[in-house]
């Protein structure tokens, strides 16, 4: 439904502070934390029509490669999709910036290639659906790139850690950002077949923290 003039429609995700902060610190991490070689690795190969899900502030953008023939990334925060929008210019292919949800996608049914997830089902309200959300817009046969954080397998201490924390102070401080999920589980839960993928610690040295634990790979939807 389209807003009444001078009304503000309502906004599915609201952060204004975080996004303020995460537009810095990801291209902290991008540059200097080695975050932004793992973003080539994880879209290196795609081509055709490919879909991104809370895209943040574009920082993928620019690293699609050239035989991507269109991005549809989709982004409720607003501060966030201004971002992405100015991120969507630099890129060398083109990209469709979308004011929407993961869990209701605004778009046709087996109408993308691809589709990518980074750093954003810690996030969602309902990983569950968005990720029933993405097989529906898929091709049969299409492919689910993915690079998430999420629980520490095979230490408990930490995992004890990260439940605590998503229970308390995590989720207020960093934009609904959850640490112990599950995202390999929820991917396989979600019909996801042939997952190939390889586990990456960030930062790679010195302590870990909560949101250290990631994994980086793809899976495809029949
Ligand atoms: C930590 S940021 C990651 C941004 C980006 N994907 C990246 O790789 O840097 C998480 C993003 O998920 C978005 N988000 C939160 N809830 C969402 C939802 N229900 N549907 C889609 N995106 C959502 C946030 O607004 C934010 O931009």
């Amino acid at each position: 439904m389209a807003a009444k003039p001078g009304v503000r429609p309502h906004d599915a995700v609201r952060h204004p502070l975080f996004a303020r902060f995460y537009a810095r610190l990801s291209i902290l991490n991008d540059e200097r934390g080695g975050v932004g070689s793992l973003r080539d690795e994880l879209l290196a190969g795609l081509s055709g029509r490919v879909i991104e899900i809370g895209a943040g502030n574009g920082l993928n953008f620019a690293r699609y490669p050239e035989t991507v023939g269109e991005v549809v990334a989709v982004e409720p925060e607003r501060h966030m999709r201004q971002l992405a929008a100015e991120a969507a210019l630099r890129a060398r292919v083109p990209v469709d910036v979308l004011a929407g949800t993961a869990e209701a996608l605004p778009v046709a049914d087996a109408s993308f290639d691809a589709a990518v997830v980074s750093l954003v089902l810690c996030s969602l309200g309902d990983v569950p659906r968005a990720l029933s959300e993405l097989r529906r817009v898929l091709r049969p046969g299409g492919e689910l790139r993915f690079f998430e954080h999420g629980v520490a397998d095979g230490r408990p201490g930490m995992a004890a850690a990260q439940r605590l924390v998503d229970k308390t102070v995590w989720p207020l401080l960093f934009g609904g950002c959850h640490t112990g999920r599950d995202p390999l589980g929820g991917i396989a839960q979600a019909g996801f077949t042939d997952p190939d993928f390889r586990r990456v610690r960030i930062p790679e040295r010195g302590p870990a923290l909560p949101h250290s634990f990631h994994v980086l790979g793809r899976a495809r939807s029949l």
